[in-house]
């Protein structure tokens, strides 16, 4: 069956493309489940450092969940389309050991905007815009939404955009800490193209240590620090760190494995 996602590998680089423009790139549960393939399938290939994630067309990154998917469903189903979404592919994202980078091209709304806030970084086009617009359907960000917003702008800026299914432009988002870059549409691939080779000249299996020990800050449960600490004493038996180390004392360039 055709997938409703492209993916074009650059050596160290993978572009990863949402192909449902006439849909503005809506996640249906079938690109969800294309999604998800392509994350582990990339995530699997050690020559892919960094991930770039994107919409197809020029009008959107993604428009949010599929509306006609999902608008006759009962409780039960709504319940198991969010936890089903969190577990392929938001969550995955989130945890994903190779580094991804969300080029919001357009619209990210909603499970857009969700999906861009589960990427590690977003850079954003001029013309993108961005909002969590579920209560003006009646129902709420059900994609890590009321969670990852609130971490990344601060709780009252979180429920101010989630109450009044607003959207922001890119120069806002960028303004609350939501996007770290904003740049032209025609730039916006090569800015994060230019980005991604910086990270992924570093220790791959290094930032995912860093990653997970800042992701576990967030977590209820789970202590930063602590795992801070294990993750710095696991990257000493890396072949990554023996190299790294190595290159210093030997005054050259490092050439990680990222093992
Ligand atoms: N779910 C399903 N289909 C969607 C969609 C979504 N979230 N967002 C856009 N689409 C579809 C439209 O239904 C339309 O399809 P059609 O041509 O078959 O009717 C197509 O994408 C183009 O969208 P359209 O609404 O005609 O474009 P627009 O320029 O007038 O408006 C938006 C753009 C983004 C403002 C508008 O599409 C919108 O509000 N989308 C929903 C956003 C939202 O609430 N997301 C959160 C969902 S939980």
């Amino acid at each position: 069956m055709d997938s409703n996602v492209i993916i074009q590998k650059e050596g160290s680089i993978a572009l990863l493309t949402i192909n449902r423009p006439d849909q503005l790139n809506a996640l249906n549960v079938k690109t969800i489940n294309d999604l998800s393939i392509a994350f582990k399938e990339l995530e699997a290939d050690k020559e892919v450092k960094v991930i770039i994630l994107t919409g197809a067309g020029d009008r959107a990154f993604v428009a949010g969940a599929d509306i006609k998917e999902f608008y006759q469903f009962s409780v039960e189903e709504g319940k198991k389309l969010s936890k089903d979404g969190h577990e392929k592919l938001f969550n995955l994202v989130e945890n994903l050991n190779t580094f991804v980078i969300a080029a919001v091209n357009g619209f990210a709304l909603g499970g857009g905007l969700e999906l861009a806030m589960s990427c590690h970084i977003r850079v954003a086009s001029h013309n993108a815009k961005m909002g969590l617009p579920e209560v003006g359907l009646g129902v709420i960000p059900g994609y890590g939404g009321t969670q990852r917003l609130a971490q990344l702008v601060g709780k009252g800026r979180a429920i101010e955009l989630i109450a009044t299914a607003e959207m922001i432009n890119s120069e806002t988002a960028k303004d609350w800490g939501l996007v770290n870059h904003v740049t032209t549409q025609a730039e916006l691939i090569d800015r994060c193209r230019e980005i991604a080779r910086r990270i992924s000249q570093n220790s791959s299996v290094a930032i995912a240590g860093a990653v997970r020990a800042i992701i576990a800050g967030f977590q209820s449960g789970v202590n930063g620090f602590e795992m801070e600490i294990e993750e710095f004493g696991k990257c000493f038996g890396t072949q990554d760190f023996k190299e790294g180390t190595s290159a210093f004392v030997e005054k050259r360039k490092p050439n990680f494995p990222g093992a």
